[in-house]
């Protein structure tokens, strides 16, 4: 018998059972405490709920992990590639080579959309936000693929995952494209992943496009930090539409539309305006002087799980100067900003006493902007990368026996029961 908690409650003390994970805290078992002893629990925004068991990623936000099926981010980001952490996020383990030849041939070839489908984007005004075409358009896979739809056949399932992955940067660079008025450009199979990306995001029939290996190095890395983060916004949304049955098209629209959100994905945008905002290095004590007088916060910076340096803004930091290197932009003075802010930010007491650290977006807004995206792209970068953790998290949910439809409780604070009043006796 393992440990147990004890809630006393209403003269009666429950006993619950506390389970233990292979990392992190562990958890109250409190599925019983309803029937035993008629009480909800109240966790608004999750803050202390875990919502389900996993094993793809683990984040300790105090010590600054994040390792995804055990490997941590920094190696996956220094050593492997986009396409074999998607396999180990699918599949749990690093492919031999013949299994990532296989799995590359796989999301090659589902690269193409059906030639209808373009026109599904034209429906779109010529300024939609490349956000809002990603949420319609990843929707309508399921109308165009419903032969990969049936959730209980694991085939099926298969197919749809590789489906995503692959067509994800399809739809992305489309939705890029439309908003600049250039005509889409179709996926090319002896490129890699993120060449193939950026050669349908940057090439145009007036000339050529040569990938170049330190910007596409740098596109892979930046998807590889984005691929997984655990139970976060999104990835709750996914797994909460899919607990209905909802296909796995119409699940991975649901977690667009909720990775919209300025306090989610989009905080890289944000970031990347607050330094052009303070535009150089001799505004930044003013500027800090503003978050402490609390009339903005420092973007970039804090995050709700890491308490300490997010491991993911180290790579960005580092792909940030490559990046800017390469494109003839070593000098850029919003990197000065950035690299000066940081600086005072981390030696600073307000910071260090509130664990304020830079996240991810702190050096991601930068780098794309380098890489030659406009900041309405940002999220759907994100996007992209992000629907392998969310189509990952997803086949996890539906494989698990246990998995039951998501259905919170409330605390109730309405009207309590009373009778209709017709219209003439009301007022
Ligand atoms: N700048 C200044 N102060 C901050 C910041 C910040 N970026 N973030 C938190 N604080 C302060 C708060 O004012 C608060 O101080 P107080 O105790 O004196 O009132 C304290 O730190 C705790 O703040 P909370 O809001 O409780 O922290 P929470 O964990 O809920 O917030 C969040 C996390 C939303 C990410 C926050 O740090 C923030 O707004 N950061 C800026 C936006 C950003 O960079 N988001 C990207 C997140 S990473 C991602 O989505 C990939």
């Amino acid at each position: 018998m393992g440990d147990t908690a004890k809630i006393g409650i209403g003269g009666k003390d429950v006993e619950l059972p506390v389970l233990k994970g292979t990392a992190g805290p562990d958890v109250v078992d409190i599925r019983k405490l309803y029937a035993e002893a008629d009480v909800f629990t109240y966790d608004p925004g999750f803050t202390s709920t875990a919502s389900c068991e996993s094993k793809i990623t683990f984040i300790d936000g105090d010590k600054g992990v994040l390792l995804h099926r055990g490997y941590p981010i920094d190696q996956l980001a220094e050593k492997s590639s986009f396409l074999e952490v998607c396999y180990l996020l699918l599949h749990g383990e690093l492919p031999t080579a013949a299994e990532y030849t296989e799995f590359e041939h796989n999301i090659t070839y589902h690269t193409m959309l059906h030639e209808q489908f373009d026109r599904f984007f034209m429906g779109f005004r010529r300024d939609a936000h490349p956000m809002a075409i990603m949420v319609g358009a990843v929707g309508a896979l399921s109308a165009f693929y419903h032969d990969s739809t049936n959730i209980d056949d694991p085939e099926h399932r298969m197919i749809a995952t590789h489906r995503m992955i692959a067509k994800m940067p399809t739809i992305a660079a489309r939705a890029f494209k439309y908003s600049r008025g250039q005509p889409f450009v179709y996926p090319r199979n002896d490129l890699s992943y993120a060449e193939n990306f950026l050669r349908m995001c940057f090439s145009v029939p007036a000339e050529d496009w040569k990938p170049n290996p330190v910007l596409t190095r740098a596109m892979d890395r930046i998807f590889i930090l984005h691929a997984d983060h655990e139970q976060n916004a999104s990835t709750s949304t996914v797994r909460l539409a899919g607990s209905s049955g909802a296909n796995p098209f119409a699940c991975i629209a649901a977690g667009i539309a909720c990775l919209w959100g300025p306090s989610h994905g989009g905080a890289n945008e944000e970031a990347l305006n607050m330094l052009k905002e303070i535009g150089t290095v001799d505004r930044i004590p003013e500027y800090v002087q503003g978050v402490k007088d609390r009339r903005y916060r420092l973007m970039g910076f804090g995050h709700r799980v890491y308490k300490n340096y997010d491991p993911r803004a180290k790579v960005m930091q580092t792909t940030c100067h490559e990046v800017l290197a390469e494109v003839g932009n070593a000098d850029d003075p919003l990197l000065k900003v950035a690299m000066e802010l940081e600086k005072i930010a981390l030696n600073d007491p307000y910071f260090i006493e509130r664990k304020l650290y830079p996240n991810v977006d702190f050096y991601s807004g930068i780098t794309l902007r380098a890489l030659g995206f406009p900041p309405e792209m940002f999220t759907v970068l994100f996007a992209l990368a992000r629907t392998v953790g969310w189509i990952a998290q997803w086949k996890e949910m539906i494989e698990d026996p246990s998995q039951k439809i998501g259905r919170p409780r409330q605390l109730y604070t309405g009207a309590p029961q009373r009778d209709y009043v017709s219209v003439d006796k009301r007022g």
